[in-house]
């Protein structure tokens, strides 16, 4: 089964072995033929092999799916009024996480996943093909299970954050790290590829969180952390010592962190829908581009600091306010992501990769930056996955 997408206005590959040869790796007047869920053949449509279909994309730019490699998808209720609360001044420090841990421990299964899906629905419509959704809003052994298995609904690319909060049964940070690092790893493992750590101020420690990292690579998980949001606690390079594929946040790090960074295969990923909604400084992206760090872009959707299901607002975000070109930011909402997430398969549209894409009512991928606010996505395009993909 073979699907031609014709017609294209601006095709972005990320692929400099495809068109223009830079790292966008751009095509004007451009097809791209999909066979099996894979990108089979990219060129000048004039020369497009014939094809089972044919879609037209009505001289719309078509970019590579986006990759949101940070959420927090599974939860229930709203932190509304703290949001009421921050924009007349009150700080985010992290403290609600509670409020949202009652009410998704009091919701069903049937509704977290009810809610769950409206907002995976959104990420969708606004263009992701590939989604992380992490644990981390019941603090619990069983219930962070229950909500990890509502994350494997979505997708494979599930995180274990059972050290997201203390848990209100605990008075004690290190007695609740035990419980995470043993017996609550044990039992998510199963459920997860990846583990990640809430390492902040006021959050856990930089031990605190070594500890649960290394316990979860034990159990087989790969990892990623928050790091850098609230403060400089040197999170982030601890998430370079150990070997994460991405660190989250990085608003806050020291020219020795960046160093070291920069000089790794950690990924950054900045999600500016959270400095958005809490009202606090952007990370300094460029800062980090200048010494060579890799840049992801994702939403990371969450009821307390960023309740955003649109990439293309955050890449909007990334270009206005954090110095970005709006092709950094596309390629950081794409094949960045997927860096983050070390996958080969997505984030562009190279020969053989997957054929997940999206086609924009706009004639060049940059009016996702230029016009914000408006949903510029005319149709996401799923590849056919095989099983268990
Ligand atoms: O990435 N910082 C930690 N976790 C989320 C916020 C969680 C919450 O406030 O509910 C974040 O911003
Ligand atoms: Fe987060």
């Amino acid at each position: 089964m073979t699907t031609l997408y014709t017609n294209i206005g601006e095709l972005t590959t990320n692929d400099a072995n495809l068109g223009d040869g830079s790292v966008m790796g751009r095509l004007e007047g451009a097809a791209l033929v999909e066979e099996d869920g894979r990108v089979a053949w990219v060129g000048e449509a004039a020369h497009a092999p014939a094809a089972d279909v044919r879609v037209d994309c009505h001289a719309g730019a078509v970019v590579p799916g986006f990759v949101d490699s940070h959420t927090h998808l599974i939860f229930a209720g709203d932190r509304l009024e703290e949001f009421v609360a921050r924009m007349a001044g009150t700080p985010y420090d992290g403290g609600g996480i509670r409020s949202t841990v009652a009410a998704t421990r009091a919701a069903s299964r049937e509704q977290l996943h009810d809610a769950s899906a409206a907002r995976a629905g959104a990420l969708f419509a606004g263009g992701v093909t590939t989604l992380e959704v992490k644990s981390g809003y019941d603090l619990t052994v069983e219930g962070e299970v229950r909500l990890l298995e509502l994350a494997r609904s979505f997708t494979n690319e599930t995180t274990f954050l059972g050290a997201h909060a203390l848990a209100p049964e605990f008075e004690d940070r290190d007695e609740y790290v035990e419980l995470v690092a043993g017996a609550m790893t044990d039992a998510c493992a199963a459920h997860a590829r990846w583990a990640d750590v809430f390492c902040d101020r006021g959050a856990f420690s930089v031990e605190q969180a070594r500890h649960v990292l290394s316990s979860a690579r034990a159990a087989g998980l790969e990892l990623r952390l928050h790091a850098g949001q609230l403060a400089d606690i040197g999170a982030v390079g601890l998430a370079v010592e150990m070997g994460c594929a991405s660190v989250d946040h990085c608003t806050h790090v020291s020219d020795r962190d960046l160093a070291a960074l920069a000089a790794s295969s950690t990924v950054a990923t900045l999600l500016p829908g959270a400095e958005f909604s809490t009202r606090s400084p952007y990370p300094d992206a460029r800062r980090l581009l200048d010494a060579g760090v890799t840049l992801a872009l994702a939403t990371d959707c969450n009821p307390g600091t960023s309740y955003v299901t649109s990439m293309g607002f955050v890449i909007a975000l990334g270009v206005r306010e954090m110095g970005l070109t709006p092709d950094e930011a596309l390629y950081g909402a794409t094949r960045g992501g997927a860096a983050a997430l070390r996958r080969g398969d997505v984030g562009h549209l190279g020969l053989g990769a997957r054929a997940d894409l999206v086609i924009l009512d706009a004639p060049r991928a940059a009016h996702l930056a230029y016009r914000p606010g408006a949903n510029l996505v005319a149709r996401t395009v799923l590849a056919a996955r095989g099983q268990g993909e």
